[in-house]
């Protein structure tokens, strides 16, 4: 497996142009099995989830066509509702077929997604949602097996806002017979860019961005095209970059109406976020001030962008503390951090990391998608070189980012790795 290397202290400086949103993306793939034609995405990320979804959608019949960043999805010929194990186990996205499949076909066979290494990941909201809209849900085998004789409209209430389980949630509501209400739904900007999607569709949804969202039934739902929003990770994601490396960056298709939490918080530690002609303007500050951080559902601030402000935070002028309430494993990137001279403990669902004056390089494995994104940030500002292994983490989320690093005058390449990495 190739291995990534970067040779820290380098000032990041230029500019960078955010992708669209891979988490956006995902479900408005999915939505397009609800239609029976030719729909066409522009503006697509060109990353490993997207392809796996892709082929997801080809196994259930559609034809894809990928044009550099636009795609093309006819789904008049899909037949099948089953989504098989072997693909869903890569990507837990995959579970956004389900609620369209059952609108679709009125029956689905979705393998149950497993765990993942930032926590078991449960879909139980996603089937609860379900069953109250009529559908009988039967685990078999670990597949999931729904079908239904009408799906009719309901009343959902959701324990915590979960967001597939609102976007899989909305998918079948707008073919079901009458009216849905989610109460406690989830608010991200993935979620409204998919109702707004949905809508164009010919849905009847209101609400989306607040905690309820009413969904009218329709019969019908029309292929569209659509353009895909910037992704807000991936903006943070460059901001951190730019400052953990003192450096002046412009961002440009940032999606900063969509960044309070992020922008604030890095404000706080004493980044310069500038609006201007063309972007937002990012620079790093010589002294990186302490804060302390709790990931909420939006508009809190997101737990995507945890690890990457842990990373800027190991070098702040004392101790912060950042509290994980999303999901319960999310801290992988602490041993790595750590053994990067970082000076980071876990004391229950927070994490203390005290300032330290200096990173230094050395070899570290990335565990999840934004974990890896966290090594990499941390490597351009450590002395010396870093070397990060199982860099398919990376691959799912970021388009082409040592490419975009490397304008911004990052020193940073791939290699293939020895056998044992
Ligand atoms: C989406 O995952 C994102 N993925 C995640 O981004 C993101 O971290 C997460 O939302 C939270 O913002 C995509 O959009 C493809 P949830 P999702 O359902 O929908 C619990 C990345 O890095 N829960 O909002 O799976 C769950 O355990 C990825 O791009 C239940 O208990 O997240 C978690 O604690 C990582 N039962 C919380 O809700 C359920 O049925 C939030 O999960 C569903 C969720």
């Amino acid at each position: 497996m190739d291995v990534i290397l970067i040779e820290g202290g380098k000032r990041l400086k230029g500019e960078v142009v955010i992708s669209g949103a891979k988490n956006s993306t995902l479900p408005i793939m999915a939505a397009t099995i609800l239609t029976d034609g030719l729909n066409r995405l522009e503006n697509v990320p060109q990353v490993k989830d997207i392809s796996t979804m892709g082929t997801l959608l080809e196994r259930l019949g559609a034809d894809i066509h990928i044009e550099g960043n636009n795609l093309n999805i006819n789904t008049k010929h899909i037949d099948s509702y089953e989504a098989p194990y072997e693909l869903v186990k890569t990507m837990r996205a995959s579970i956004l077929v389900l609620g369209p499949l059952v609108a679709r076909f009125h029956k689905a066979k979705v393998s149950l997604p497993g765990g993942c290494a930032i926590g078991p990941r449960p879909v139980d909201l996603h089937l609860k949602a379900l069953k109250l809209m009529g559908v009988d849900i039967e685990i078999d085998k670990g597949y999931i097996i729904a079908r239904c004789s009408k799906l009719r409209g309901a009343s959902i209430y959701f324990d915590v806002p979960t967001v597939g389980g609102t976007e899989n949630t909305m998918m079948a509501a707008v073919l079901a017979k009458g009216t849905t209400v989610i109460e406690n739904a989830a608010k991200e900007p993935e979620v409204v860019e998919l109702s707004e999607v949905l809508s164009k569709m010919g849905a009847k949804i209101r609400g989306a961005g607040t905690d309820t969202i009413t969904i009218e039934g329709v019969r019908y739902l029309k292929p569209v095209s659509h353009v895909l929003r910037s992704d807000r990770i991936e903006a943070g994601t460059y901001m951190v970059a730019s400052a953990i490396t003192h450096g002046n960056v412009l961002i440009k298709r940032c999606p900063i109406e969509y960044m309070d939490a992020i922008v604030e918080k890095l404000k706080q530690a004493g980044v310069e976020i500038e609006k201007e002609k063309g972007g937002v303007r990012v620079k790093g500050t010589s002294e990186i001030t302490p804060v302390n951080i709790k990931t909420l559902p939006y508009p809190g601030f997101p737990t995507d962008m945890q690890a990457q402000m842990m990373a800027l935070l190991c070098l702040a002028k004392g101790s912060s503390v950042i509290t994980e309430t999303i999901f319960e494993n999310r801290f992988m990137h602490i041993a790595e951090l750590n053994r990067m001279g970082a000076d980071i403990r876990i004391e229950g669902e927070s994490a203390i990391i005290k300032g330290v004056k200096s990173l230094k390089g050395a070899p570290v494995m990335a565990t999840d998608l934004r974990a890896s994104a966290c090594l990499v940030l941390a490597g351009l500002a450590a002395k010396g070189e870093t070397q990060i292994s199982r860099i398919y983490h990376l691959e799912r989320g970021y388009e082409n980012i040592e490419e975009k690093l490397r304008k911004l005058g990052a020193n940073i390449r791939r290699e293939k790795a020895n056998e044992n990495n």
